[in-house]
């Protein structure tokens, strides 16, 4: 039989139950974690956010209670009253919050049954992730997950409560909106009332909060969810949340202090870790230069070096050929990796080519010199050049790309972080902040032969360089931003274009008509000509930021919940077939399959 809640009113969270309470009357809710059956005492591990505690029903106290709990399986939802006392000698344990105490029960109700689990809740147990999705109700049950929740709370409620305190404005902007592309692809959705019209879901807010400061609002901020139609990976999510901050009146230091204060204020809060100020900071071209990637993790070393010089004349044609052709020669030193095996080399070579290289050449320094089949191409100079390059020790492994810089800097910068995580370099207790600057305003697009921005649109270039944006636009660098912790870009931003002649030229580099300009962003360009103060902002990605907060691997772990890799919610089963009727209100006839 079920019971009715009645007039029982909850007077304590079954795990924030202390030695304090000995002696207290309390009634505990929660769902049964594990029922143990000691002869007469029936022991039950009775669960709520807050933890767990050990309730017991002894048979010769309470009998009613005690068959009650006869009946109790695991994730059934109890209400209990009793009396909390100290656990037995040589029964504290101390593996457990409330280890101390156990609560005596007087009268017991059963809430509510339930059907035995799909998976167990035990964390140390591998359960597959489908599975967990598909039940996300009961997977959130476990303490891991909602710790990942409470403090994604939390640093929301830090956030909000730092910035207000710095004059930030928590303002809306629209879900239903038009196109304001950062990149990916869009969200669209139907229009009923306008058949054959679509609003797109915000891949962010962007021109929203700019317009939000030709309006004379000055400092805003957001915690927003965005929509980008992209292809998914670990750290990335179809709709992601973002902290959306725009500041007017500044330049890029002000913007840069004031969301220091924030990391720091968050990182304080949430994990009580000290984030030393200021944060380190490094330009794209260094970045590239020593870790091939725009995104480098400063846990650790092995730096890419640049052996183009030295390989040039050398008898590697392979080498000497990329050279020529105008590309680059860089290696990185495998620090200690000299006993690798073929095999384990030969998966470095796959992981690189993923990254489009056409080989991985290797040298493991011995004793007697270069060992490795590329070994005979090169002088003795050419050797000890290149040893002084690499700092090379016996038993190191040399790891060399040649090709077009991209691929070059792409698949070394990105075999760093593999060979990284193989010989267990990535501390998760380490925090490793550092701010990327002086972006390329623009970048030739080789599939749509265009420029491209590398940031978005609207950011602004570097007054010294404003002369150059259309006579040499790949020498142009942009007043952008971006803020790397432990390899992972968490947040980007810039100063942006407040005059709408620069807007407007801007547009005309990205290959846009002025017609096509003015249907897409007209509102933007009108805006621009109604006093416009100088602006900028940034946005973090929440949800990255909780994951690397919360040591997670996977983004999912830090979102209630959250979409596959192919974009499906597996309990809710979205995306999902619709009516024909709703389709003929919208105007819409699917392609036959
Ligand atoms: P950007 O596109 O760099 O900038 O996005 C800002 C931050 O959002 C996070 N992010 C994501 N997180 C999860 N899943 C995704 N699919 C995803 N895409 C991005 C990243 C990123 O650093 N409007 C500009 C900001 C600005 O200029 O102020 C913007 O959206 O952590
Ligand atoms: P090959 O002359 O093609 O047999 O290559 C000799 C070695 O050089 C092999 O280890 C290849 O993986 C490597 N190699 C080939 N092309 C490249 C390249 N573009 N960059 C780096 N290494 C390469």
């Amino acid at each position: 039989m079920i019971d009715f809640l009645g007039d029982w009113k909850r007077t304590h969270y079954c795990g924030a139950l202390t030695s304090k309470d000995v002696g207290r009357e309390v009634t505990l809710m929660g769902w049964v974690m594990r029922r143990r059956d000691h002869g007469g005492l029936i022991f039950i591990d009775l669960r709520d956010r807050e933890g767990l505690a050990q309730v017991v029903f002894d048979p010769d106290q309470n009998a009613d209670a005690h068959k009650k709990a006869e009946s109790l399986r695991n994730e059934y939802v109890v209400a209990i009253k009793g009396k909390v006392i100290a656990r037995p000698e040589g029964t504290v344990n101390p593996n457990m919050k409330t280890g101390e105490v156990e609560v005596v029960v007087s009268e017991c109700k059963l809430l509510n049954r339930s059907k035995a689990l799909p998976f167990t809740l035990d964390e140390y147990v591998d359960v597959a992730e489908n599975l967990r999705l598909k039940h996300r109700y009961l997977d959130l049950r476990r303490p891991t997950l909602q710790q990942n929740l409470i403090l994604r709370s939390k640093v929301a409620q830090v956030t909000r409560h730092y910035l207000t305190g710095n004059g930030f404005h928590e303002l809306e902007t629209p879900f239903l909106t038009k196109s304001t592309p950062e990149g990916a692809r869009d969200f669209l959705v139907p229009s009923r009332i306008s058949n054959g019209e679509f609003y797109a879901l915000p891949q962010s807010p962007q021109l929203f909060k700019q317009i939000l400061m030709v309006s004379g609002f000055d400092r805003y901020f957001q915690i927003v969810r965005c929509f980008r139609d992209e292809d998914l990976r670990a750290d990335r999510q179809p709709e992601f949340t973002q902290i959306d901050c725009e500041m007017s009146f500044i330049d890029r230091e002000d913007i840069i202090t004031v969301m220091e204060g924030l990391i720091a204020t968050i990182f304080k809060t949430a994990k009580d870790v000290d984030v030393a100020l200021p944060i380190p900071r490094m330009t794209y071209t260094e970045a590239i230069r020593r870790f091939g990637v725009d995104n480098p993790d400063l846990r650790f070393g092995l730096e890419l070096v640049e052996l183009s010089d030295i390989v040039k004349g050398a008898g590697f044609k392979v080498f000497a050929d990329v050279v020529a052709g105008g590309g680059i020669v860089k290696g990185l030193n495998a620090k200690g990796c000299g006993g690798m095996s073929r095999k384990e080399i030969d998966e470095l070579t796959e992981f690189a080519k993923i990254y489009g290289a056409k080989g991985l050449a290797y040298v493991k320094v011995t004793a007697e010199g270069w060992q490795s089949p590329i070994a005979k191409f090169f002088t003795p100079e050419e050797i000890a050049a290149m040893d002084k390059i690499f700092a090379a020790e016996e038993g190191d492994l040399l790891l060399f790309v040649a090709d077009k810089p991209k691929v070059v800097n792409d698949s070394l910068g990105k075999l760093r972080n593999h060979l990284a995580n193989l010989l267990g370099l990535l501390d998760k207790n380490v925090f490793n902040f550092v701010w990327i600057t002086d972006f390329p305003l623009l970048e030739w697009d080789e599939e749509d032969k265009r420029w491209a921005a590398v940031h978005h649109p609207f950011t602004a270039p570097m007054d010294e360089d404003l002369e150059y944006v259309e006579s040499d636009p790949g020498r142009c660098r942009a007043k952008a931003y971006d803020l790397v912790l432990n390899g992972n870009e968490i947040g980007g931003g810039s100063i942006r274009i407040h005059q709408e002649k620069i807007q407007s030229l801007m547009f005309k580099m990205l290959g846009l008509s002025e017609e096509d300009a003015h249907s897409k962003f007209g509102f933007l360009l009108d805006a621009l000509e109604y006093g416009t103060p100088p602006h900028g902002g940034i946005a973090f990605g929440m949800d990255r930021l909780i994951m690397l907060l919360t040591g997670s691997d996977s983004i999912r772990d830090v979102i209630a919940f959250p979409k596959t890799q192919k974009g499906a919610c597996l309990m809710s089963d979205a995306p999902s077939p619709v009516d024909a009727r709703q389709l003929k209100e919208l105007g819409l006839r699917l392609a036959a399959k």
